[in-house]
């Protein structure tokens, strides 16, 4: 990669520009809708030019990577115009390679480049680290182009995972799963609190110290061993307890149910758990999903 160009100068782009810059790599135009956080990027990064178009970093640089809302990456690659000595990447997820077939049907050479991180506006050094903290799952149809995302991920992160664009909304789903959705599970357990009188954010900082307890289990201990608590042990009396607690919330006592139908089988394979003691268990939570049991047809009556 010669010289490199951002279209977008948000999270991840300003993230990857500064860190690709750091290491070596040359970033030599960055555009952005106001023109504002490209200004903001290429004042950190040296011989960088904030342009006022797309086409003017397509112009610089032969890399450019479309780092904008995932929306509008089919329109800005149709804008620009492309030439063989391109290479055009996208940072997204979940929208697929062909997004940027007008760049490919000009000569460029396509790719996805997605780190698999959470990425906010608010620190750009974070977002550095963050970067090298992350694996990234890639994908191209031009295997030279694909080798050379695969050596940008060892170089820039942890490494690539190359994702076939088939597989890519099933795997950006766990991503939402263990991501946006750990996000969802903690809101949903501090508003809770409310119950019996502590407000959200401090709940949350009581709870913060157990979400990193856990995830610092999941890193040392890995899966099955990571798993505590009553469905590990098999505890059906407390469980139950937690059923009866939650009748009054309908939606959670939907979320408990279903996260611990999908403990179960962790339970069985670390250990702890009989296959009598997994047999109470999932009656319990099939009672609580039954109609007429306090069900899901109750709640939504
Ligand atoms: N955020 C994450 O956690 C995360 C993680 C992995 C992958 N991604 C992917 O990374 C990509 C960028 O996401 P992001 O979170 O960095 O978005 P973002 O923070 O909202 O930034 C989007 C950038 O695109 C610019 N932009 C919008 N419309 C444009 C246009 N027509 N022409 C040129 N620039 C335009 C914006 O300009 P202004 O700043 O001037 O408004 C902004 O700099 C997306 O594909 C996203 O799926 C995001």
């Amino acid at each position: 990669m010669e010289r490199v160009g951002f279209i977008g100068a948000g999270a991840v782009g300003s993230a990857l520009a500064r860190a690709l810059s750091r290491r070596g790599y040359q970033v030599v135009a960055v555009a952005s809708a106001s023109g504002l956080s490209a200004r903001r990027l290429a004042s950190h990064l040296p011989n960088c030019l904030p342009v006022e178009t797309g086409q003017a970093v397509a112009q610089a640089a032969e890399t450019v990577f479309l780092t904008v809302p995932d929306r509008i990456i089919p329109q800005v690659a149709a804008e620009v115009h492309w030439s063989p000595a391109h290479q055009v990447i996208h940072c997204s997820g979940a929208t697929p390679l062909e997004a940027l077939d007008p760049a490919a049907r000009q000569g460029a050479r396509t790719g996805v480049f997605h780190p698999l991180n959470s990425f906010s506006t608010s620190d750009p050094e974070a977002g550095c680290r963050w970067v090298r903290e992350s694996f990234f799952a890639v994908e191209s149809h031009d295997r030279a182009f694909l080798a050379e995302l695969k050596a940008l991920a060892h170089a820039l992160g942890q490494g690539a995972i190359e994702i076939p664009g088939k597989w890519r909304p099933l795997y950006h789903a766990t991503a939402v799963l263990v991501s946006n959705y750990l996000v969802a599970l903690a809101a949903t357990a501090a508003g809770l609190w409310s119950e019996f009188g502590v407000e959200r954010t401090t709940a949350l900082s009581a709870l913060l110290p157990l979400i990193r307890g856990t995830c610092r289990n999941l890193e040392v201990y890995g899966l099955p061993a990571a798993l505590t608590g009553p469905i590990a042990r098999g505890d059906a009396e407390t469980v139950a307890s937690h059923l009866s607690a939650l009748a009054d919330y309908p939606s959670v006592l939907e979320l408990y149910t279903a996260l611990g139908v999908a403990a179960l089988p962790l339970a069985q394979e670390k250990g702890g758990l009989t296959e009598k003691a997994a047999a109470s268990l999932r009656k319990l939570f099939a009672e609580k999903r039954t109609p007429g049991k306090g069900g899901a047809a109750e709640w939504d009556a």
